[in-house]
């Protein structure tokens, strides 16, 4: 009888391998994204809306350094690429040269497992997580999201044009604080206005 229900826990547990869960369409996090083909490391203020298909990336300064910093809007509903130099306040505008990319969990992923992250059995010093993975339209994607509430906590992303990226999130909180975060900054507004003067197109 013992051996039944083993196996029949096994059997169910087969059964009921996870289907992908729904991330929240729309978050806030701090952003640490490696590149690891292009050799940088970045740290972002992430604004991520699925909904509407839009994410603003504001890169994080740090004092003393004397790398350029970047403040990035992007709109794929209008295929539009805003990129604003913080120290030169110069704006690029283009089209947008890849297609959105989900965070949290692809549409369609295959369950790959779940773990612990922390120290199992002390209270509140563990997160249990799930890990996902699928073929994109443009590369190869993994995610790890906490259960049960499906919220991102790492994305691997590797296609052949960009090789591996990488981001962890922290300090995530649902729901965006502020929408105009999606609309571009003045400096980028006076780039396009000029550009429409001018007839240029955005161009990749
Ligand atoms: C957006 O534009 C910037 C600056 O021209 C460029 O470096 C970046 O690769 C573009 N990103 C996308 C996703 O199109
Ligand atoms: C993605 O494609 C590769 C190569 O075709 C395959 O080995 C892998 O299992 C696929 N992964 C997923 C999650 O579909």
């Amino acid at each position: 009888m013992k051996y039944l229900i083993a196996l029949c826990l096994v059997v169910s547990a087969f059964a009921q391998a996870p289907k992908p869960c729904d991330s929240p369409p729309q978050w806030e996090a701090r952003e640490i994204r490696q590149d690891y083909s292009r050799k940088f490391e970045e740290f972002r203020k992430l604004s991520y809306d699925e909904t509407n298909r839009r994410v603003r990336e504001v890169e994080e300064i740090l004092l003393g350094s004397d790398k350029e910093y970047v403040d990035r809007l992007y709109l794929y509903n209008e295929a539009k690429n805003y990129s604003l130099n913080l120290k030169t306040r110069v704006c690029t505008v283009t089209a947008l040269s890849r297609p959105f990319r989900h965070r949290g969990v692809f549409p369609g992923a295959k369950f790959d497992g779940i773990f612990n992250i922390g120290a199992v059995g002390v209270p509140g010093e563990v997160v249990a997580v799930q890990a996902f993975s699928a073929n994109g339209t443009d590369g190869f994607y993994t995610g790890l999201v906490t259960y049960p509430s499906c919220y991102p906590v790492q994305n691997l992303f590797f296609s052949k044009e960009n090789g591996f990226e990488h981001s962890d999130y922290f300090d995530l909180n649902i729901g965006i604080v502020d929408l105009n975060v999606f609309i571009p900054p003045q400096e980028c507004i006076k780039a396009e206005e000029e550009m429409k003067k001018k007839k240029i197109m955005p161009v990749v």
